[in-house]
């Protein structure tokens, strides 16, 4: 059997073989319409999360004045999976800081619904980065849900959240009391371990005052709404997830060989806040929910077929968990579009300018009017790489490549408000200082000034001419 686990011989071979912090295909999509497929807004966030709510207060109350009669069931299923699943898409787009276009709307989202998955939020916020980063890579991902050979045994349980719940909660408890593991580690940078440590004595907190609650009341009802649908309501959220990427190719740096892309029901893709189109979202992470679908039909052309519904996926799924029982290097094979393999992948979506010296490491980059409002240009002079922006009525000028990974180019991301944010990790930092605004990105970029000469905009890049 292969080992999955992190910080292993199967981690270093990762790097060893280029796959770890690698640049990934990205379908080619013009600059102008991947920035307005990436446009955030509190409104729309505001009235799915409020009718998510409505729905989940609704149905807690519904399973109080059920108590225990035979309607207790049904108010259950439906109060569990709302709160055990329909929480999860909720949780990561908020972790993605895409939901709302408010950080602390984002935050505000993000914290409780990590309570609600017996998720530590500052963990969870670092692992899921790594699976961006790494997707389905072996010995680095620590999202992978079904090592091979798959075992039944390993997925039937996280039906009711008895594998996976359990887990989370020990290692919570092993935090509270400060051991982190070398697999978490592996991902969580030295400034976060104190805070991971801080959030678990919390959640351990809460985890006994519902424990004592129980025990006051003399009554295990507490437990029905607060913890337990975190395990009888976790089904819906394996039974999508299951359609992500199980099956697919493991170690492969093309979210198009190793993400599915589904089509599912208005009710499905509510409750999963269209994560059905999986693919997209690992391709492009700044997009928000509400615009996947625009991004679907915008790049499908480059991507594979679709399965057309949840039972289809399943009738891929299967068959193919089926087979890498017996043969664990089998892999699902996937028509990807022939003109694909021409087009330019990775940082193909970005304006670029000329440049051309005008002495004293200083460069002219194009008139005065071709950096507009919410776009990014891209200006490459030799080996450095810069950024250019306008905010209001002023250019600013930042190196072109995130310091977070330093291989992805901001060329290519979004600008919100003052802040431009990275496409790979959604990491942001502020257009005039560099200074980074939003985790993953913890250290500054650089900047540069910019003056308009003559109607032309002026890069004082301090550069030697190449
Ligand atoms: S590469 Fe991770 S935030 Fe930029």
């Amino acid at each position: 059997m292969r080992d999955y686990s992190l910080a292993s011989a199967a981690d270093a071979q990762a790097v060893a073989n280029g796959l770890a912090d690698a640049e990934w295909y990205r379908s080619p999509i013009s600059p102008d319409r991947l920035q307005s497929l990436s446009v955030r807004t509190n409104g729309r966030a505001a009235i799915d999360l409020l009718l998510y709510v409505a729905l989940l207060v609704g149905s807690a109350v519904l399973l109080y004045w059920s108590l225990w009669s035979w309607w207790t069931l049904p108010a259950a299923f439906v109060y569990g999976t709302l709160y055990g699943s329909s929480s999860d898409p909720r949780w990561h787009e908020c972790g993605h800081g895409t939901a709302f276009r408010s950080s602390v709307l984002n935050n505000l989202v993000y914290f409780p619904a990590s309570f609600m998955l017996l998720r530590e939020a500052t963990l969870w916020r670092w692992s899921h980065v790594r699976h961006h980063s790494d997707t389905i890579v072996v010995g680095r991902d620590p999202e992978i849900i079904l090592a091979r050979p798959p075992q039944l045994g390993d997925w039937l349980p996280n039906l009711i959240g008895l594998k996976a719940g359990t887990f989370m909660m020990r290692r919570t408890v092993r935090h509270a009391t400060g051991n982190i593991s070398a697999a978490d580690e592996s991902y969580l940078p030295e400034h976060a371990k104190p805070l991971v440590v801080r959030e678990a004595r919390m959640t351990v907190t809460i985890w006994l005052a519902v424990l004592a609650g129980c025990l006051v009341l003399g009554s295990a009802v507490p437990l029905l709404f607060v913890i337990g649908p975190s395990f009888y309501g976790a089904w819906l959220m394996l039974v999508l997830g299951t359609t992500q990427h199980l099956g697919l190719r493991e170690d492969v740096l093309d979210h198009r060989q190793n993400t599915r892309t589904i089509y599912l029901n208005p009710v499905l893709r509510f409750l999963y806040l269209n994560m059905n189109y999986h693919a997209e979202h690992h391709m492009f992470p700044q997009v928000p929910y509400h615009a996947l679908p625009r991004l679907h039909r915008e790049i499908q052309h480059d991507m594979p077929t679709p399965l057309p519904s949840l039972i289809a996926a399943y009738r891929e799924v299967v068959p193919a968990l089926r087979r890498q029982h017996t043969d664990p290097s089998w892999e699902i094979p996937r028509e990807i579009p022939v003109a694909s393999a021409a087009s330019g992948g990775a940082g193909a979506s970005s304006d670029t300018a000329q440049p051309r010296s005008v002495g004293g490491g200083a460069f002219d980059v194009g008139d005065d009017q071709s950096v507009r409002p919410g776009h990014v240009v891209r200006v490459d002079i030799g080996d450095r790489t810069f950024a250019l922006y306008r905010v209001g009525r002023d250019i600013f000028a930042t190196d072109g490549i995130c310091t977070h990974s330093r291989s992805v180019h901001l060329a290519t991301g979004t600008v919100v408000g003052d802040q431009i944010e990275c496409p790979k990790h959604n990491g942001r930092f502020d257009i005039a200082s560099g200074e980074p605004r939003r985790a993953p990105v913890c250290e500054a970029l650089g900047t540069y000034r910019v003056v308009v000469v003559d109607g032309r905009l002026v890069l004082e890049a301090g550069l030697k001419h190449p």
